[in-house]
């Protein structure tokens, strides 16, 4: 007998419908797993057997082979794994087949049939709602996050309760839309004493959307006063809110409780960080540093030590405020307009007491300092690729 359950792949933000067919027939007991899975996803054989057994349902002791079309669109992670058990349930005749194809579904299996939830729910929830479907079955925890794409959750805990459920033994569970927002993280601009001339700078670069650069000696408050920034940007639009939710839905970085992210991201990335991290891409299409900070900012701090390829490759994002990454497997198209700082240290020159520097120490010199002042603010703005500073 063949079933249907449907659920979305997310390339980049992007949903793309996918149908999880399975097949089971007499023959000699096997479970095959087609349709260009990766390698989580293939594993989902094993915790999709663990997870029917564990849950007393009956496992399809037959030949059993699941799909995952379109063939040729990646399929990645371990999201996969409520559907392909919902669809062999369904093949098996163990839930019915119509009621499943009304539901989009998504969610990790334990080998003990409970169900875990997994990153970017938010946006199969989006491709669910497009698609028509108005409920998603998903992890218990998720269900706050589906809810914000406009889909109705059917937030389960375990295998056996989504049985239930679409066998119409139970009804879906009751789910109150609370106050999803989070709360601005604590960092306040008045922790700052004197500085009144960097603190107005932040004030118009945040008034503005401006870049900021700042510069001075060591310990004068550089990053201190970066990071309170998004302190005082004002707090997200609703639309801006879920397109920024979504870019940290996809990286799985949304809290179960609060995942509408209310308030400006902030990002501060190491400055050992790739130009993929930067950017985005990878094997995979994950948003980068600069989309996660999307509406809200991104701190390059020590600007002089990042790798030069990763702040050429911010030029155009910063400017355009969007990145087009394009891989083999695919491309994708994410916001990323941010205001970013940058702090990069400069000596003072006119203090007496400053020790010379020597020969391996003169990158983190300041105007004037020593004759290979490759760090200076004058040099960072005339060389820094991008945007320069207000
Ligand atoms: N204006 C200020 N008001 C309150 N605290 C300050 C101020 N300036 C510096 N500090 C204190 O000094 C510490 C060091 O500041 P911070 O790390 O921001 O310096 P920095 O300029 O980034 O230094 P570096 O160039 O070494 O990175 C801060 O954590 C803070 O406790
Ligand atoms: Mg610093």
């Amino acid at each position: 007998m063949l079933a249907r359950a449907i659920t979305f792949a997310l390339v980049g933000l992007e949903p793309r419908r996918v149908e999880v067919e399975a097949h089971v027939q007499s023959g000699v007991p096997s479970f095959t797993l087609v349709g260009l899975a990766d390698r989580a996803c293939q594993e989902a054989k094993q915790r999709v057997r663990s997870g029917i057994k564990s849950a007393e349902l009956q496992w399809p002791g037959n030949k059993s082979t699941v799909n995952l079309a379109p063939a040729e669109l990646k399929k990645e992670g371990s999201g996969f794994d409520l559907p392909i058990a919902l669809a062999l349930l369904a093949a098996s005749g163990q839930i019915p087949r119509d009621r499943l194809a009304e539901h989009a579904s998504c969610g990790e299996l334990a080998l003990d049939g409970r169900l875990r939830r997994v990153g970017g729910v938010l946006g199969v929830a989006e491709g669910a709602r497009r698609a028509g479907l108005e409920r998603l079955l998903c992890a218990h925890e998720a269900s706050s996050e589906a809810a914000l794409a406009g889909v109705q959750p059917v937030g389960v805990r375990h295998l056996v309760e989504a049985v239930a459920y679409l066998r119409g033994e139970l009804e879906a569970p009751e789910f109150v839309a609370g106050n999803g927002r989070a709360r601005r993280p604590p960092p306040d601009l008045a922790d700052v004493r004197g500085q009144e001339r960097a603190r107005r700078a932040l004030e118009l670069a945040a008034a503005g959307r401006h870049n900021l650069l700042l510069g001075g000696p060591p310990g004068i408050g550089k990053t201190m006063l970066a990071r309170r920034l998004p302190g005082i940007l004002p707090t997200l639009e609703e639309d801006e809110a879920l397109e920024v939710t979504h870019i940290h839905s996809v990286a799985g970085l949304v809290d179960p409780e609060h995942p509408l992210i209310g308030y400006p991201p902030f990002r501060a990335p190491h400055h050992s960080a790739s130009t993929a991290a930067i950017v985005g891409g990878g094997p995979r299409l994950r948003p980068g540093e600069a989309s996660l900070a999307h509406h809200g900012v991104l701190l390059l701090d020590e600007l002089g030590e990042f790798q030069r390829p990763a702040l050429e490759a911010l030029r155009q994002p910063l400017e355009d405020g969007e990145i087009l990454v394009a891989r083999a497997a695919g491309s994708c198209l994410v916001r990323c307009s941010t205001a970013s700082t940058s702090s990069s240290p400069c000596r003072d020159p006119a203090r007496p007491s400053w020790p010379p520097h020597k020969e391996k120490d003169r990158r983190r010199c300041g105007p004037g300092c020593c004759p290979l002042a490759r760090d200076s603010p004058r040099r960072l703005l005339r060389e820094r690729p991008g945007p320069r500073s207000c």
